[in-house]
């Protein structure tokens, strides 16, 4: 079944031609639908058939140095935008700042990918996993349609540890996350590689992947969007 495979290159790679090169490497692949997320610099060079951008402002306009507009990322091509990433969020993002970058978005029809998850470490009780999960997709998606918006479910501790969720539990959330908030499509992210990818693929109710370290090696990511 197809899914949405999204390459988050965080703050790599350092070189506008490391960029272009990484992106030359990735297949085109028609079985998935497969969104490349550089830095913002390199967001014009890199060259693949879907773009994202890894973060935006909420505003569209006018004086707010440093920030990049939704109008922008549109005028570009940018058809994906990352929000409320958990490493935005420790920079003291808020969700209502986050939802309003979803409505600047979705103004420019460019779909967000909301990023939600929990704690640093593992031992949170299913109750309070949900509770957190909770009032972050309450808050981020408030009145948008999330119809619209593609969620991404990171648990905070499986982010670049190399210790994933299971598949069962991923599979879960992505339940919960669709009949409590009407959303339809849910990624999972946190440690994704090529080994692991197939067990998350597999589920009913996740529709896809946000992929980090394995993203910037071409031959996993590759492996990946093949499968
Ligand atoms: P990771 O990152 O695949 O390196 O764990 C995922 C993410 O932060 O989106």
């Amino acid at each position: 079944m197809s899914k949405l495979i999204v390459g988050n290159w965080k703050l790599n790679p350092l070189t506008a031609k490391e960029a272009v090169d990484l992106a030359s490497k990735i297949q085109v692949v028609s079985a998935h639908t497969v969104v490349l997320c550089p830095p913002t610099p390199f967001i014009s060079l890199v060259k693949y058939p879907r773009i994202g951008a890894q973060d935006c402002s909420p505003q569209i306009k006018g004086a707010y140095t440093g920030q990049t507009s939704p109008a922008e990322l549109a005028s570009l091509g940018v058809q994906y935008c990352i929000v409320g990433h958990s490493e935005r969020r420790t920079l003291g993002e808020t969700d209502t700042e986050i939802h309003e970058k979803i409505n600047a978005l979705l103004q420019y029809k460019i779909t967000p990918i909301l990023c939600v998850g929990y704690g640093t470490t593992v031992e949170l009780d299913e109750l309070e996993v949900m509770d957190v999960l909770k009032g972050q997709l309450r808050d981020s998606i408030g009145e948008s349609d999330p119809k619209k918006i593609a969620v991404a479910y990171e648990p905070v501790w499986a982010i670049g540890s190399k210790h994933p969720a299971t598949a069962d539990h991923a599979e879960q959330v992505g339940l919960y996350i669709k009949t409590k908030f009407g959303v339809r499509q849910v990624l999972y992210g946190g440690s994704v590689n090529s080994t692991n990818a197939e067990s998350f693929l597999k589920q009913q109710h996740i529709d896809g992947l946000l992929i980090g370290g394995a993203s910037l090696l071409a031959e996993d990511f590759n492996k990946i969007i093949s499968l």
